[in-house]
């Protein structure tokens, strides 16, 4: 029978996604092989004549099969990388995204500009507690309430927040935007209100990749008609919630700038609202700081 190295295998998973016109074949291929050896990428190179034994092959099959119908390689490994992070995901939350790192720093900036001694933060739509994770590990005396509408979803960034040894700042709590925070926090509570909400449109979505589109949570990613749902609804209950002088920080699609600026507008006394753009310079964050 034909022995499989590590180097043969990571060649044949990369051509096998790549034929299958899977994005970023040969990361994918790297993740999966890590995942069934419980080695680092790293030392897959270090290991490349290393023979892969018949229980791991079968297993490795399995997943590559998966992953050559598209399925995202976060959810077979059940893990990805956010802000330097390892996060827990699985199929009830959003695969964190690199654009949302934008988000986080932006945050961390803002609260470190700000110099509050024990700055509140509210990240509504937490899904996996991506955000609300990096945030407070990379500002420790900032505590953080964290919302999300899916149980499920919260069974994971439970498992993070856990991970990352943050439940003494990270609370997690079930319920619709802004709905369950009413009981924990005073009125005007907020110095800062992080969220990454579900913004895609419905016709936008027809135009999803497979992995995103057949696999993702469609209740983390639509919003409506035109995408704006939930904007509107985190713009409608804003102003009770954000402190005078506290900022407002919102993901975005690239073609939402507008009219996300103009629920801002229309929501409280902000004095700038400001649009900013991601690595690929596309529209993906606005900013807005509450003057009175
Ligand atoms: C785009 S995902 C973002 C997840 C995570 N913050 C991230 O950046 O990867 C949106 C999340 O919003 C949640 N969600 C949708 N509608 C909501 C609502 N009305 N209230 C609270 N959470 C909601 C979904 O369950 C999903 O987890």
């Amino acid at each position: 029978m034909q022995k499989w190295t590590i180097k043969g295998l990571l060649d044949w998973v990369n051509q096998y996604l790549s034929e299958k016109k899977v994005d970023s074949a040969r990361l994918g291929a790297e993740l999966i092989l890590s995942y069934i050896l419980e080695k680092s990428r790293i030392e897959l190179y270090t290991h490349f004549d290393m023979v892969v034994e018949k229980p791991q092959l079968d297993r490795l099959h399995q997943l590559v099969k998966r992953a050559g119908e598209h399925e995202p390689v976060a959810y077979l490994v059940g893990k990805c990388e956010f802000y330097s992070l390892e996060i827990f995901v699985d199929s009830s939350c959003l695969i964190p995204r690199p654009e949302t790192e934008l988000l986080v720093e932006k945050a961390i900036d803002f609260l470190r500009r700000q110099g509050q001694q024990k700055p509140l933060v509210c990240d509504l739509c937490t899904g996996s507690g991506c955000v609300a994770a990096a945030i407070a590990k990379n500002h420790p005396s900032a505590s953080i309430i964290a919302t999300d509408i899916s149980e499920k979803a919260l069974v994971i960034a439970a498992k993070n927040i856990a991970h990352h040894k943050l439940n003494d700042r990270v609370e997690l709590l079930c319920g619709d935007l802004f709905e369950p925070v009413i009981k924990h926090v005073d009125k005007d509570a907020f110095d800062l209100i992080v969220s990454n909400p579900p913004y895609v449109s419905a016709a936008e979505f027809q135009t999803l990749d497979r992995n995103v589109k057949d696999y993702e949570p469609q209740s983390a990613l639509l919003a409506g008609e035109a995408g704006l749902d939930v904007y509107r609804k985190i713009a409608a209950n804003i102003d009770g919630h954000l402190k005078v002088g506290g900022a407002v920080m919102l993901e975005i699609g690239y073609s939402q700038a507008e009219a996300v600026t103009k629920l801002l507008e229309a929501a409280a006394a902000f004095g700038s609202i400001k649009v900013e753009k991601d690595f690929a310079g596309n529209d993906r964050l606005i900013t807005a700081r509450k003057c009175q």
